[in-house]
């Protein structure tokens, strides 16, 4: 196993990084059930990274599911189906014009996914009432394939990784099988650029939580990375015109992100990779997330199971229900503080950016902790419905 490290990223240039987009935002407001998630001080927190504030972006209840992921699925879902049909935005502007378009229309909707992208994508099929394939690798925890199921979807669990399956999920592409993956490989671009753009909803919501409540800009910013694409969207939301040191935090056995930085380009890790942080557990950097992750942060640390462990018990202590790689960002901070360089002077943001989806290992976890802090670990279901 290898031990958790920290590498600073020559690559950094964060000039490069690509500009935000508000465009998914408007689409976002018009799902049933949009509101935006709060923005929470954790003291706790603070006190251990001794910095002078931490505040938690809480993704544990999005659009009626337990993590953020259904911004990009539902974002990248509508524009796929509007390139299918050959429809503009202004000739289908809504949810509901976009399902009545697609009665009796056979289509299906197809995503490999380590749990959250692939359960949101099977929710936006049954809101538009579509069938949805969702392929998944062969370690994931019952408790995530059960949810996918519960959307309708129908699951196929893969020999192998997460590679694998996103291997097996683009032979299955056809006129009537279209594909929302939130990764993307050679001639497959457009859809995960698209997930890309729909986290930048998320980002708006922060940056007006901070102005709302008179807090200057964070200056270290840890986003979680599986295949990046979460962390462009944090990039683009604060490379260019803030302060903010951004910090990279993946799994130390699925570290392809930081493995790349070290090789100069993008590289595959060996697999299958198989830590708690289920979310991470990526081996290959989506190729068009790349080119802003590489240049928008200036360090990429690694970090071991009990580490996010830690930062999920941390959290809860703090009021907020993060699953494994929804704590990770902080796990990334806690582990390195030293190497990091943290101190009173800085104000942190780490984004927790999913709750409970595996509450077995949650409760294993953070234990009687939850339950003394009366924490509602359970999802918010029915917003999105
Ligand atoms: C909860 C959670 N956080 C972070 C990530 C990382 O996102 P990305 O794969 O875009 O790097 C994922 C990916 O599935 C996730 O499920």
């Amino acid at each position: 196993m290898r031990e958790p490290r920290l590498v600073s990223n020559p690559l950094y240039a964060p000039s490069q990084v690509t500009p935000r987009t508000a465009e998914p935002s408007h689409f976002h407001h018009s799902l049933p059930g949009y509101a935006p998630t709060p923005l929470i001080d954790a003291p706790h927190a603070a006190q251990r990274l001794g910095v002078a504030s931490v505040h938690v972006k809480d993704e544990s209840a999005r659009l009626g599911m337990p993590s953020f992921k259904v911004l990009g699925a539902s974002w990248a879902t509508y524009r796929v189906l509007l390139r299918h049909l050959g429809a503009t935005r202004e000739e289908i502007p809504t949810l509901d014009a976009l399902a009545a378009r697609l009665t009796n229309s056979g289509i299906r909707l197809c995503a490999a996914t380590d749990g959250n992208h692939g359960r949101a994508v099977a929710r936006m099929a049954r809101l538009l009432g579509l069938s949805a394939a969702i392929i998944v690798p062969g370690d994931m925890v019952g408790e995530r394939i059960e949810a996918i199921r519960e959307e309708g979807a129908t699951v196929e669990v893969i020999e192998g990784g997460y590679d694998d399956a996103i291997r097996r999920s683009a032979e299955l592409a056809s006129e009537t099988t279209l594909i929302v993956s939130d990764t993307s490989w050679d001639g497959y671009v457009d859809p995960p650029g698209w997930v890309i753009d729909g986290y930048s909803t998320m980002l708006s919501e922060i940056r007006q939580q901070f102005r709302d409540a008179g807090l200057s800009a964070p200056t270290i910013v840890a986003a979680q990375i599986g295949v990046g694409a979460f962390a462009a969207a944090v990039a683009r939301g604060f490379a260019t015109e803030s302060q903010a040191r951004l910090v990279g935090v993946e799994p130390t056995q699925a570290d392809c992100v930081t493995s790349s930085i070290e090789q100069g380009g993008v590289t595959t890790i060996p697999g299958p990779q198989l830590s708690i942080m289920a979310g991470l557990n990526c081996g290959t950097p989506s190729i068009i997330a790349w080119p802003d992750v590489s240049a928008g942060y200036q360090t990429f640390v690694t970090i071991t199971d009990e580490q996010a462990a830690d930062a999920m018990r941390l959290l809860a202590s703090d009021g907020v229900v993060s699953g494994e790689s929804g704590a990770a960002g902080l796990g990334g901070l806690l582990c390195h503080r030293d190497e990091l360089g943290l101190g009173p002077d800085d104000s942190v943001l780490v984004i927790s950016t999913e709750g409970a989806t595996d509450l077995q290992n949650y409760r294993a976890i953070v234990g009687d902790a939850a339950a003394r802090l009366d924490l509602d670990v359970h999802q918010h279901e029915g917003a999105l419905r």
